[in-house]
């Protein structure tokens, strides 16, 4: 049998394609704004995650290109051995100060920092117990850890109840939640997580991929927004979105970050973020907390939920 077969097969998307249907890979021209260029044509963009408008942001911009200009295009290595920048340590230092959180550990990517952060901590005597509407990085940190998944319903308390009581005794737990979930745009049901948390000894880790910079008064994502930050032990986001570079993050107690710094294989044996992407994530950083107003338009014109 031919390991290609399946793919002379996948026709869905090509019969997609030949009806002039087809959604995806779609080139612009232009930067990703509000408006974009596609086909040669100015369209409106409403599928980004541009939270915050600043991608285009000049200060965004030179912030980036400055930090090509002394660090170079790339880090060629990763941050165990060669590739940690200060700018890097800087990065992590003033998110985990923003998050209230003992520290910080960055990755290339969002989807990696799942990989990494869920990998290095759930190990084979543990149970991940993980919500149905889970974005994929999730889902494939899981496959990658030695750990059990318990998975419940979509935001549904009872059945995370029911989970939390099937896993055996002595075993490590955690719940694992989108923080706003990606495909619905709800927000988990975070105070009732909490309670049951406590109840059954479990830890909390978020994926605020798509509450940073959104959810809460200052920006701080979905336990910002609960007024429970001090009860999440590990969140997780993104640079990819309000954040408007590209990379990922968790910030958590200073022993469990030092634990997934030397532990995590993702980060471990991958290169650094580029100096201009953490300089870009860095400059978003601070304007995010000079400019909370943000925040406030955003949901002012109701682009959010
Ligand atoms: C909830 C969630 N987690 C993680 C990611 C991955 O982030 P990145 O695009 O930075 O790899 C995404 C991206 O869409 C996401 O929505």
């Amino acid at each position: 049998m031919d390991i290609f077969q399946k793919c002379y097969e996948f026709t869905d998307a090509k019969k997609v394609m030949a009806a002039g249907i087809y959604p995806y890979f779609h080139e612009l021209t232009s930067g990703q704004d509000n408006e974009v260029i596609i086909n040669g044509k100015r369209t409106i963009m409403i599928g980004s995650n541009n939270y915050l408008g600043l991608t285009s942001d000049q200060r965004v911009k030179q912030a980036s290109i400055k930090a090509v200009e002394k660090y170079g295009s790339g880090c060629s290595g990763s941050r165990f051995l060669n590739g940690t920048l200060d700018l890097h340590v800087e990065l992590e230092k003033e998110l985990a100060s923003f998050l209230n959180k003992e520290d910080c550990i960055t990755f290339s990517t969002g989807f990696q920092a799942n990989l990494g952060l869920i990998s290095a901590i759930a190990g084979r005597n543990d149970y991940i117990i993980s919500d149905r509407g889970n974005h994929a990085s999730i889902v494939d940190g899981c496959r990658l850890s030695f750990a059990k998944m318990i998975k419940y319903n979509h935001n549904d308390m009872k059945d995370l109840e029911r989970a939390l009581k099937a896993v055996p005794d002595n075993c490590g737990k955690l719940i694992v939640s989108d923080g706003v979930f990606s495909m619905e745009g709800d927000i988990c049901k975070l105070p009732e997580m909490v309670k049951l948390a406590e109840k059954y000894g479990a830890r909390i880790m978020i994926d605020d991929a798509h509450g940073v910079g959104v959810m809460g008064k200052h920006g701080r994502g979905t336990a910002e927004y609960f007024n429970l930050e001090d009860k999440v032990d590990l969140t997780l986001g993104t640079f990819s979105k309000s954040l408007a570079s590209l990379g990922g993050f968790v910030v958590g107690s200073a022993d469990v970050i030092h634990y997934i710094r030397h532990l995590s294989r993702p980060f471990i044996f991958s290169a650094s973020i580029t100096p201009s992407n953490a300089a870009a994530a860095l400059e978003s950083l601070r304007i995010l907390k000079q400019e909370p107003d943000r925040i406030k338009r955003l949901w002012e014109k109701g682009l959010m939920i």
